[in-house]
Parts: C-alpha cells; sequence; structure tokens
C-alpha cells in the first residue's frame, strides 16, 4: 500500500468566509462572519480560511478579530496574492492566531500564465519562490504556508510545470500544496490522474490539498476521490458557497466519507442546523432537492420505496436514503407522504404515526379513494386529508377508529 494511504482522516479546511463570501451579493460584515465562525467550530472544522485580508478594511479588521478569538487548536488563515505586501497585509491580520497559516495563490496552468500574467514560466517560478519565502519569514515556526496552484486543473498537458512550482514552493519553505480546480471543465478522472501525478512526486514532502469548485456539479466527486487518491487536506465551505455554481459542499464530503467508513472528525449532527444558519445568513434559499439539507429529500412518495422505508426503519441503513437523518442533526427523520404513486404501506405510516390502527382491508378499500382524490385536487395529500377520509370508511360502517 502507498505510504500516503496509511493512518490518515481528512483534515477539513473550510472556506465559506473566503472563497463563499468574495461570491456573495453582499459579503458580511464582522459580526455575521463572527456567527459563521462559531458555527463553524461547533462542527469542528480543523481549520478555517478567514479572509483575504488585503482585499479591503473591513475584511483585515473581521481577519484580525477572527484571528483573536480563534480557539488554540484551529488553524486560521488569509489569502493574497504572490505579492509581498498582501502577504504582509495578511500576516498582520492573523498572527494573532495559535496556529496562523499565510495561504498564497499564484497561477500555475498556461493559459492562465499566458492569458493572464503573460510573463515566462520561469518568471513563474522566481515569483512563487520569493513570495513562499517571503511568508515562511513571517510565519516563522509557528505559522505554516500554504501555497495554491491557481488553474491546476487546467495544466492537463503541464502536469509536470506544476509540479516543478510546487517543488520550488516546497523548497521555499511552503507546508501545505493545494491543488485547484478552479473552474471545473473536464472529468473528475482526468484530474485525479493528475493528483495522482503530484501525491506521487511530492506527497513526502508536504501536505497536499484539494479545492475545487462545482461547475459541472461533480465537486463533491472530485473531492471525495481525491482524499482517495491520497490527499489529506480538503477544503469546502459550508452550502457549497462559492465563485459561480460554488465549491465543494462540506457536507456532502463529510457523509460521502463517513459512509466508506473513513474517520470524519467532525460534529455531523450539526450540518443541519449549519445550513439552515449559513441559508439565513447568506439569503441564499437550500434548494428543497439539495442532497442532504434540502427540505424534501428524505420524503418518499412511491409505494416501492415506502414499503423499503418501512421495512428498513429499525435499520441504521435505510432502503431508500444515503444516511440516516438524525445523524447529521435532522430531526424531520424520513417523510411518508401520500400521491397517487403511493402504496398501502403510506396509508399504514401515516395513521400509526397518528395512533391509529387500520386492518389491510380498511387500507385496500382506501388506497383507490385517496389516489383517486389526490389526482383530482393535484396535490400530495396531507395527514388531516388521509384522516378524514380514513374517518368517513369508518362512519359509513359504523366503526370505530381504533388506538395502534
Ligand atoms: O479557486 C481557486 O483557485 C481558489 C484558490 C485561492 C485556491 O480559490
Ligand atoms: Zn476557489
Amino acid at each position: 500500500m502507498n505510504k500516503h494511504f496509511t493512518n490518515r482522516k481528512p483534515f477539513f479546511y473550510d472556506v465559506t468566509l473566503r472563497d463563499g463570501n468574495q461570491a456573495l451579493r453582499k459579503p458580511w460584515n464582522l459580526e455575521e462572519k463572527e456567527i459563521i465562525f462559531h458555527q463553524l467550530v461547533k462542527l469542528g472544522v480543523d481549520a478555517i480560511e478567514v479572509g483575504f485580508a488585503s482585499a479591503s478594511e473591513s475584511d483585515f479588521k473581521s481577519c484580525e478579530h477572527l484571528a483573536k478569538i480563534a480557539t488554540d487548536n484551529i488553524v486560521i488563515s488569509s489569502l493574497s496574492r504572490a505579492k509581498k505586501q498582501e502577504i504582509e497585509i495578511s500576516w498582520n491580520a492573523i498572527r494573532h492566531a495559535a496556529k496562523p497559516r499565510l495561504h498564497i495563490v499564484y497561477p500555475v496552468s498556461s493559459f492562465a500564465i499566458e492569458n493572464m500574467l503573460k510573463i515566462s514560466n520561469e518568471q513563474v517560478i522566481e515569483n512563487v519562490k520569493e513570495a513562499v519565502q517571503y511568508a515562511r519569514k513571517l510565519a516563522g515556526d509557528r505559522g505554516t504556508v500554504q501555497f495554491s496552484g491557481e488553474h491546476f486543473g487546467d495544466c492537463l498537458d503541464t502536469v509536470d510545470f506544476a509540479i516543478k512550482v510546487f517543488q520550488a514552493a516546497i523548497d521555499a519553505g511552503a507546508d501545505v500544496i493545494n491543488l485547484a480546480n478552479t473552474v471545473e471543465r473536464y472529468r473528475p478522472m482526468i484530474f485525479l490522474d493528475m493528483i495522482e501525478q503530484v501525491v506521487n512526486s511530492l506527497a513526502g514532502n508536504a501536505i497536499i490539498s484539494v479545492h475545487t469548485h462545482n461547475d459541472l456539479g461533480m465537486a463533491t466527486a472530485t473531492t471525495v476521490e481525491s482524499f482517495f487518491k491520497g490527499v489529506t487536506q480538503i477544503e469546502t465551505s459550508l452550502n457549497g458557497l462559492g465563485e459561480r455554481a460554488g465549491n465543494t459542499n462540506l457536507f456532502e464530503v463529510a457523509c460521502a466519507l463517513y459512509n466508506c467508513g473513513e474517520k470524519v472528525d467532525l460534529n455531523m449532527e450539526e450540518i443541519f442546523p449549519t445550513a439552515k444558519l449559513v441559508s439565513k445568513m447568506s439569503g441564499i434559499p437550500i434548494h428543497e432537492k439539495a442532497p442532504l439539507i434540502g427540505s424534501d429529500v428524505f420524503a418518499h412518495r412511491s409505494g416501492i420505496h415506502q414499503d423499503g422505508v418501512n421495512k428498513t426503519k429499525h435499520l441504521k441503513k435505510s432502503a431508500y436514503g444515503a444516511i440516516d437523518p438524525s445523524v447529521i442533526g435532522r430531526e424531520d427523520g424520513h417523510r411518508i407522504t401520500f400521491t397517487s404513486q403511493s402504496g398501502g404501506g403510506a396509508i399504514k405510516s401515516i395513521l400509526s404515526e397518528k395512533g391509529i390502527s387500520f386492518s389491510d382491508r380498511d387500507i385496500s378499500e382506501l388506497q383507490p379513494i385517496l389516489k383517486n382524490y389526490s389526482d383530482e385536487i393535484g396535490r400530495e395529500l396531507t395527514i388531516a386529508d388521509v384522516l378524514v377520509f380514513a374517518e368517513k370508511i369508518k362512519l359509513e360502517r359504523n366503526e370505530e377508529m381504533v388506538n395502534a
């Protein structure tokens, strides 16, 4: 087995307050950032990127404040470009943290170098070296330095050059090399092959990290699989907030790794409360079908699924559900509702939740009535609707409702 695969657990590095915040229509102020910060601490992430200190006076102040209130066990970083002045501002903002981290980003793809930087490859290496050396000097022994290769995901034919840049960063004192899929354009497998090349070349010399965006909706897959390729640090954001289609969603990655039996050192039951808080604070609603946190994702309407859910409800693993909702702090749990697609099991389960027992004969009588009614009114039935028809049947037969 590859030595980089043993005794590992994911190191969760959260970028909501930086990548997430920079994409908000109205970026958070200090007080708002602090609310999210406390929730991240409750969730138990290992590292928090508190902002881009040189972006604005207010970003500096929030970075400084959050670094000051951070507990000793948490890594606190601020991002800057490979410019000494920005690195210095970042340092001044976060130096009060027990574990400060200077994070420097610089493009490594030929597309970005030719079209954005317009400098030679040699100059790229020089600039990275100089910036990382400077950061290393400021961070000293107490702090750490992270170098991010922006647009690494575009280095399809130039991974060798990217590795050269990363090696230069490590030689200059970087502790962490972050591989960014700044824009998700291709297949996860292509990115994973590139990750593998970097891990095989550098993993003994630095911590390898992954940072992916969700432009094609595959960020979770790419990040989860990166972990299994030997990446240890995982950069994610709450509710997937971030530039464009967002960053990799922390909750999805955590649950996938948890389901695979990996050691996920997070307070998973904080996931749902965190999602609701972030939605409220960002003004961005959670789609009802958003994996894990959407209001409708534990609802079951088809007869076969309802039957499976009922038959496995005493088990940790549901026939139809990615995770036990209580693990992620969802008190609402699995929900069985009735539409024209639903089966007798749904009726039984709805009635028994109300403490009413119905025989199989009663249920087969009630089922077509409810299906027709649901079709007629064009919506799923509420518990109250089901009760009305259940009572009607009993009344017609002059029978009492029996408690379950
Ligand atoms: O998407 C990106 O490339 C970034 C870097 C700072 C890692 O956010
Ligand atoms: Zn990003």
